[in-house]
């Protein structure tokens, strides 16, 4: 058994050679196909990023034009998941029902499982775009216990989002150009982290075969533990928890004990140990849509502040490397913005799905990627013989 190198946590293994996300986590860089992702939340559109992410280069204005065309065609989900979802009780957790919807949107597109077919997979890409703005609204909205409204194709992708879940009817839309604007740049910065949990999950589940929906539904699955992309909601619960600036020191000195599992949510990441830069852009936006909303003097923003302040001086936390995550203030802007911070891990799905399907593709392209299939130390019982049941 010693013939295995064993990594737990996969700290250094490269499990593919992609040509996607360029991640220096020393020098806090992300790059998309070569693209800073400073300059691609600054001056991009999110589908834009989707198809420079999926198709390796940035589209033309009427690629891009074509592209947004196609994804307009396929907004509306199948009637009959009315069905499915009636299954579900009010109350359940946002991310459970996304895991199941999106696996049963498998059973509505069976030609997918043809992996052979650069037209169905083709296809399978846009409709995942397509439809997880629908499916992630219409899941708020469930939750709420109010009616669902109708895509509005003469919108954005993010006002065509932000549409379905504040408005009442698919008439009464009305939200400020700079909230669509903070929205389209969270889902950039969501858009793909090359081999982290929940991608490598979906590269895993796909290595088998199996449906590409039922592939993404397994790294929603993974992307909800408060590890990862349930990050942003636990981050947002421990600010309430926080509550005040003067109760910082306490939760501080909670994070350094080693005898308490409690972490500072939003803090540290596996590969970047100098800034997260998305986290820097997510910064200003957050600044922005609080200025914007009026809400500049909430208490939350004032402990968020002091949190990272006190932090970033913090022996502790400088030792290890520890800085904000993206996740540390995409919460702020979410509530700020209206999402029940249970929705939080639901937006980030919905932005990495992107990600996700060109990972998968890329994979399913790749003549070395064979069936994902890690090996173990195995530290169990030796061959022993089986003992009757009146001798044990
Ligand atoms: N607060 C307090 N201590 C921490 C934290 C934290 N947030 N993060 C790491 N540490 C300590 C940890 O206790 C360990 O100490 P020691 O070496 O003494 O045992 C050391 O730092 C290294 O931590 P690790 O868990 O071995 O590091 P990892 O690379 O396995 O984990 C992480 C990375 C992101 C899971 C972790 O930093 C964490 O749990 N952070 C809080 C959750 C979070 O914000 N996650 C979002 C990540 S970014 C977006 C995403 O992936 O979705």
């Amino acid at each position: 058994s010693g013939q295995f190198t064993f990594d737990p946590g996969f700290t250094s293994t490269a499990s593919c050679e992609s040509q996607i996300t360029f991640i220096d986590g020393e020098e806090g860089i992300l790059l998309h196909r070569g693209y800073p992702i400073g300059q691609l939340a600054g001056k991009a559109t999110f589908p834009e990023v989707c198809y420079l992410i999926l198709n390796g280069e940035l589209p033309s204005k009427s690629d891009l034009g074509t592209f947004n065309e196609e994804i307009k065609q396929h907004t509306l989900l199948h009637t009959q998941l009315d069905r499915f979802f009636d299954g579900f009780r009010r109350d359940s957790h946002p991310m459970a029902m996304l895991t199941g919807a999106v696996g049963a949107m498998a059973s509505f597109y069976p030609g997918a499982m043809d992996s052979e077919d650069p037209e169905e997979r083709r296809l399978a890409s846009i409709r995942l775009i397509a439809k997880m703005p629908t499916l992630c609204a219409r899941i708020l909205k469930y939750t709420m216990g109010q009616k669902f409204v109708d895509p509005r194709n003469e919108l954005s992708y993010a006002e065509n989002f932000l549409s379905m879940c504040f408005s009442v009817t698919a008439e009464d839309y009305n939200v400020d150009p700079k909230i669509a604007r903070a929205m389209d740049r969270f889902f950039i910065l969501h858009a793909d982290h090359e081999q982290n949990a929940s991608t490598s999950t979906v590269r895993l589940a796909g290595s088998s075969g199996a449906h590409p929906f039922a592939a993404v539904a397994a790294g929603v699955a993974c992307l909800w533990g408060p590890s990862h992309g349930g990050a942003n909601e636990a981050c947002l619960n421990m600010l309430h928890e926080i509550g005040s600036v003067d109760r910082i020191p306490e939760f501080i000195a909670r994070a350094k004990d080693k005898n308490d599992s409690f972490r500072l949510m939003g803090f540290g990441h596996r590969v970047y140990k100098n800034y997260d830069p998305r986290a820097t852009v997510m910064r200003e936006s957050a600044h922005e849509v609080l200025d914007l909303l009026g809400l500049k003097d909430q208490p939350i923003l004032k402990v968020a502040m002091e949190l990272e302040r006190i932090a970033l001086e913090d022996e502790y936390f400088v030792d290890k490397k520890l800085y904000p995550n993206v996740d540390f203030y995409s919460g702020i802007i979410l509530d700020a913005i209206g999402f029940p911070k249970q929705m939080f891990t639901v937006l980030f799905a919905l932005a990495r799905t992107v990600g996700w399907i060109a990972q998968l593709n890329e994979m399913l392209d790749d003549p070395t990627q064979r069936i994902g299939r890690p090996r173990q130390i195995y530290t169990g019982a030796a061959m022993r013989d089986y003992v009757p049941m009146d001798q044990r």
